[in-house]
Formats: C-alpha cells, structure tokens, sequence
C-alpha cells in the first residue's frame, strides 16, 4: 500500500529560482532565505520520497483566462519546465508518475471532486521553485513528481475548507493504491503578499504565523477561515495558502511531529514560510 509520509510547506516565489539560476544565494539578501531551507535539503536527502505528490498554482502559464480548471492533475510522463518570459529555468525535467495519478483521479473524482485531467502541461516556477529549494541544483529531481495545480488566481477560487477536505479525498486515494509507496505531498505559495495596487508589498507577520500555527495544530480550525480573510489580512496573492490546506487535510489525524519550522521576511514581495511534518499514523 502506498502511504502519505510527510508533508512539506513553502512559499514558491519566482525570485528565488532566478536568484539560485543566477548564482546569488550567498548575496546578503538572499543568503538568509537559503540557510532556511538549509535543514530540509539535508532531511530530502535523509527522507527520500519515492513520489511528490506537488499542490501549487499555475500563474497563467500553462492555463489562461481562455481556460480556469479549479483542480487539476497532471496525469502525464513527463513535464517540462515552463518558459516565463525570460526562457525556461535551467532545471531538470519533472518526471511524473501516470500510474498513481491516475490512481489517485479516479478515486478522488469518485469521491465527488472535479478534477481536471492534464495530459500535457509545462510547469511554472509555482512547481520549480520548491522542489529547487528542497533539492538544491541536481541533475535530476530525486523522484517522480505529481503536478496538481489549484486556481488561485481569478475568482472565484476554491475555499479553505474545499481544499482541506481534497486533501482528505488525496490521503484515502494514496492509501488505496496497491503498491509500496513512499509518498510526500507538498502545498505551496503564500505567504502574505500583495503584488498590485496601493496595497503593493503588504506583509502581515502576525497573520502569516498565526496561520502557521494553527495549519499546525488546528487545521480543521483554519480551514473554516473563508477566502476574503486571506485577501483581506495576507493580500490579493495571499489567497495561495489555502493550498496548504490540502497538503495539511492529507495529513493523518493524529497530530505531526514537526521536523522544521522557518519564516523571513523579505523575499521578492512576499514573506517566505515553510514547515516540515511528518505523519504518526
Ligand atoms: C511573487 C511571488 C509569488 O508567489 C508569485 O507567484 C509571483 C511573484 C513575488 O513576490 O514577486
Ligand atoms: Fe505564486
């Protein structure tokens, strides 16, 4: 039986992938993001997964306001690194595992959630910058990769408590799939930040560590938050932490043990936030 055991939680910022690429992480700016994460490459390296099953959101890449899938799986061989405007990151291609995602379609869309099934789909720095984070610059990703991208950007976008209870969907699916699997899911984005408008750069510290805590220790709790909070108190793109919430709702009811907990402001325009879990099943 495959089995979900751990969870890993960070923000996706765009800038950081471009500052790894570019050779800057020992800029005095970016030096303090990079030691955060210093900790979890070591625990990727002593942790190996043998599946990432990756909740992030595409940023009008891959999708567009021609097409907004709420929920949807990557289903396919292999992902290639998207090209943002500036050509793709030089990272390797994402090798992802049909068998499980399909696996894992089928009994969630039985389970009555929509997903939508993606065949084909280069994948944003909302991916990349994660698993460079938590893998540093190898030649291959350390294990195959499941894409599962939320709308986050144009409204309306899934509620905390819809994403909570996916993710309870995703854990049964895992947990039915009939070989020996190590699997770790990851929610990405967040935390507070506002990219436009005369709110520009808000950053809300106490928000983003009460959030942290209660994903924690409460996530029944966070996930009865409704959306305008987070863009009220976190900002317009603050939204993206209710993606959390599926990698947490997967998570086995008893309470994680949690490996690492990190949190820097700035970064680009965001705070930075990242957790480590590990199940007690
Ligand atoms: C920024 C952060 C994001 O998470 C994102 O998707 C795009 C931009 C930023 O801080 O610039
Ligand atoms: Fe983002």
């Amino acid at each position: 039986m495959a089995r979900i055991t751990a969870s890993v939680f960070t923000s996706h910022v765009p800038a950081i992938g471009a500052a790894l690429d570019l050779g800057k992480t020992r800029d005095p700016y970016w030096q303090p993001v990079f030691q955060g994460y210093e900790y979890s490459k070591q625990w990727m390296k002593d942790n190996r997964p043998d599946v990432i099953f990756l909740v992030y959101n595409d940023h009008a890449t891959a999708f567009s306001l021609e097409m907004i899938p709420t929920f949807a799986i990557g289903c396919a061989a292999e992902f290639k690194p998207a090209d943002e405007g500036w050509g793709p990151r030089p990272v390797p291609m994402v090798i992802g595992h049909p068998e499980l995602a399909s696996h894992i379609a089928q009994s969630v869309i039985q389970d009555d959630f929509d997903l939508t099934i993606v065949n084909k789909m280069d994948v944003d720095h909302g991916l990349t910058v994660p698993l460079s984070l938590m893998c540093g610059q190898p030649e291959a990703w350390p294990c195959p990769v499941i894409p599962f991208a939320v709308n986050v950007v144009q409204y309306p976008v899934p509620s905390g408590q819809r994403c909570y209870n996916l993710g309870k969907a995703i854990r049964k699916a895992v947990e039915s799939f009939d070989q020996d699997l190590n699997v770790h899911i990851w929610g990405t984005g967040g935390m507070s930040h506002q990219l436009q408008g005369p709110r520009a750069g808000l950053i809300n510290k106490a928000f983003d560590n009460a959030f942290l805590d209660r994903l924690i220790a409460d996530p029944a709790g966070q996930a009865a938050v409704p959306h305008i909070d987070y863009v009220r108190e976190a900002g317009s793109e603050g939204i993206e932490l209710v993606m959390w919430l599926i990698a947490r709702g997967a998570m086995s009811d008893k309470p994680p043990t949690l490996k690492h907990r990190f949190y820097h402001v700035p970064a680009s325009n965001t705070a930075v936030g990242h957790l480590i879990l590990e199940n007690n099943p």
